[in-house]
């Protein structure tokens, strides 16, 4: 059991949860995720690590509710328990960056951003971050990525909040301006792909954390598996990040849709649960 000890609301649907988790927090880096279960009836599902703290015995993560299992967590409130989390899995962010370095964090993977961004300055480098958003209600963790940032530019779709349009154009503008010797990209399949797309004929070397479905977090399943390079690889345990310019995005994408119907039928019947007063089960 790992008991919420700060639940904050990001967003209308992102919310940010603080979990005791001390041997979790003894052992997280930058990039790396867990695999939380809600309850004794919940799926396993993977999210980044945002923040850590290795005092206080803490691990921090932030969740787009988007299905059933991220509703569940969202609902959740300071005090609650989550059942189980399992990590710290996936390859930590590799130091030996230097240089100027573009983090691009979309929508949730702003959240993911973060922690990369902080660990690269660490490291020295010289880092810029992008936030996209679909509006200003969706644009978060920007006062911390402020704080361990050299520049911040903000992009919303529709113009309410920074400046109007896709990360996409201002890193056309950045890379038509300076040389830049990584782009770190986290977000929906379609922006890393984009992202990946203008870099690579500017050789730019660029970065991805695959978001692809997950199960046990092992490399055991086979559920996580990405074309990359011609080959199979498992994003829990060869990534998540991976070389952007040499991901299968398409794959990708039709993987990712594969569960559509099915997450389409728990979803309904976890709202109508709700609506009756047995949400949680
Ligand atoms: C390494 C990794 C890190 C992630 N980090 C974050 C994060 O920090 N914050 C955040 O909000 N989200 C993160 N995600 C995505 C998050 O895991 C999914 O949104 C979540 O699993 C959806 O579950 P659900 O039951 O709420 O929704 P569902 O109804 O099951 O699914 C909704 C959509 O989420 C995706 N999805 C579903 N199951 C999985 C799964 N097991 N693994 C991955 N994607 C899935 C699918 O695209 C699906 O269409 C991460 C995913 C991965 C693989
Ligand atoms: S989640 Fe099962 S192999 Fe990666």
């Amino acid at each position: 059991m790992h008991r919420i000890v700060r639940k904050e609301q990001l967003s209308p649907e992102i919310c940010l949860v603080e979990c005791e988790a001390g041997d979790l927090a003894a052992a997280a880096h930058a990039g790396q995720f867990v695999i939380l279960r809600i309850d004794e009836n919940g799926e396993r599902f993977p999210l980044t690590l945002y923040d850590w703290d290795r005092e206080k015995g803490t691990i921090t993560v932030v969740c787009q509710a988007v299905g059933v299992s991220t509703k569940k967590l969202c609902a959740l409130e300071q005090g609650d328990n989550v059942l189980d989390i399992a990590g710290p899995l996936g390859h930590a962010v590799r130091s030996g960056t230097s240089g100027k370095v573009i983090c691009i964090g979309g929508g949730v993977g702003t959240a993911e951003a973060y922690p990369v961004a902080r660990f690269l300055r660490e490291e020295g480098c010289d880092v810029t971050v992008i936030i996209g958003a679909r509006n200003k209600d969706m644009v978060i963790c920007e006062s911390d990525i402020r704080k361990i940032s050299d520049k911040v530019y903000v992009t919303t779709d529709d113009g309410t909040y920074g400046r109007k349009g896709f990360v996409t154009d201002v890193l056309a503008e950045l890379v038509g301006k300076e040389r830049y010797d990584l782009v770190y990209a986290i977000g929906p399949i379609p922006m890393m792909k984009a992202v990946s797309d203008m870099t690579r004929g500017k050789g730019i070397k660029t970065m991805v954390s695959l978001n692809s479905i997950m199960i046990d977090g092992t490399g055991m399943c086979g559920g996580c598996r990405v074309m990359y390079d011609g080959e199979t690889r498992f994003a829990c345990v060869d990534g998540p990040e991976f070389d952007g310019h040499l991901v299968d995005f398409d794959d990708l994408m039709l993987r990712g849709r594969r569960y559509r119907d099915k997450e389409k039928i728990s979803l309904d019947r976890y709202e109508k649960d709700c609506r009756i007063g047995l949400g949680l089960k």
